[in-house]
């Protein structure tokens, strides 16, 4: 009692548990751990490349010989797995050097599985970075076309299982392609390679530092006649369902920032282990406003990092990979 006024002493205090290093870290509901994450790695034809991409500070072209090297130092760190994308040395309408058992992708499997054969090894699987205009299938007048690109893209991957990729994730979220992937697979005696589907993948904005990483932009025209609007929610699950019913062993949701909520929903409907992607813009944001001073750029990397896992995320495929790690690990 004071001056009349009562003052309430609470019963209940959330913020005991709060106050020491100690109790928080044994209540912390969420941790995150190198083992999450997997690596992008974008690679080049040449010798000796390894150039910074302008619009993703830290992130690199790599030449094969280049790649390799970077590869050991990722497993070293306690990274399990990288992720490929390749940029061809000549692009065509049909995306060929997608599927060409000597493709860039091809040949930088081949490289990793000889010299870190434990690195887990997952290979994009779609034809943007290789088709002259850009586009993730065959276009007819300025159609899209499902059918016959999802051929192209069974073919590429199957391409990919042959050089020694260890998973295949499908990027380009046309109907059925999970189903062709999985069927040629099989018949080709890979039936125990996974997939891992990009299953709820949205047509965002947050896209565009990675277009100019693998040079991918559509010549004309976007890509909302096939990922999905950001505005919607159920038509997700419905999307995963199928991936799924088709055969997907690992589903993903990208990006992952401003769709946190898709993450949980998909965890808890299906019990799936379930991959968010972190993508290029969320990445250069942080990167951006980190080399102006204006935020904490390590605290909020790992602040967006746990948000993923606390959304129901096991793997977070991240450009943040080695930071992290290395803050993980306090090196
Ligand atoms: C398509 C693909 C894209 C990304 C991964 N795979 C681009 C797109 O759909 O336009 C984006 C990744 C990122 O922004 O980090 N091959």
């Amino acid at each position: 009692m004071t001056n009349g006024s009562t003052i309430i002493e609470p019963f209940k205090r959330l913020r005991r548990l709060r106050m020491t290093d100690a109790f928080r870290s044994m209540v912390r509901e969420t941790e995150l751990s190198v083992k999450d994450f997997i690596y992008p790695l974008f690679v080049v034809p040449g010798t000796n490349v390894k150039h910074e991409i302008g619009s993703m500070p830290g992130v690199y072209h790599f030449s094969i010989d280049q790649l390799v090297r970077e590869c050991a130092d990722v497993y070293a760190l306690g990274i399990p797995a990288v992720i490929l994308f390749g940029i061809p040395e000549h692009k065509d309408e049909v995306g060929s050097e997608a599927y060409a058992p000597d493709g860039i992708v091809q040949r930088a499997v081949r490289a990793i599985k000889k010299e870190v054969p434990k690195l887990i090894v997952v290979t994009d699987v779609c034809l943007c970075e290789y088709t002259s205009h850009g586009h993730c299938g065959i276009v007819r007048g300025e159609e899209i076309v499902n059918d016959e690109s999802i051929a192209l893209l069974a073919k590429e991957a199957l391409s990919h299982a042959e050089a020694g990729a260890d998973l295949i994730a499908p990027s380009d979220m046309f109907d059925g392609r999970i189903g062709a992937i999985r069927s040629i697979l099989d018949a080709n005696s890979f039936q125990n390679v996974p997939i891992m589907s990009y299953a709820a993948k949205y047509a965002s904005g947050f896209y565009g530092p990675f277009r100019e990483a693998a040079d991918s932009t559509p010549a004309f025209g976007d890509r909302r006649s096939h990922q999905m609007d950001p505005a919607n929610s159920d038509e997700a699950l419905r999307e995963v369902e199928q991936d799924i019913l088709e055969g997907a062993d690992i589903v993903m949701v990208k990006p992952a920032l401003s769709y946190l909520d898709i993450i949980r929903r998909v965890k808890d409907r299906f019990a799936m282990p379930t991959a968010a992607y972190n993508v290029s813009g969320e990445y250069s944001m942080i990167k951006a406003a980190g080399r102006n001073g204006w935020i904490d750029e390590p605290r909020v990397m790992m602040e967006v990092l746990v948000s993923m896992k606390r959304a129901g995320a096991d793997i977070i495929l991240t450009y943040f990979a080695k930071d992290a790690a290395k803050l993980l690990k306090n090196i």
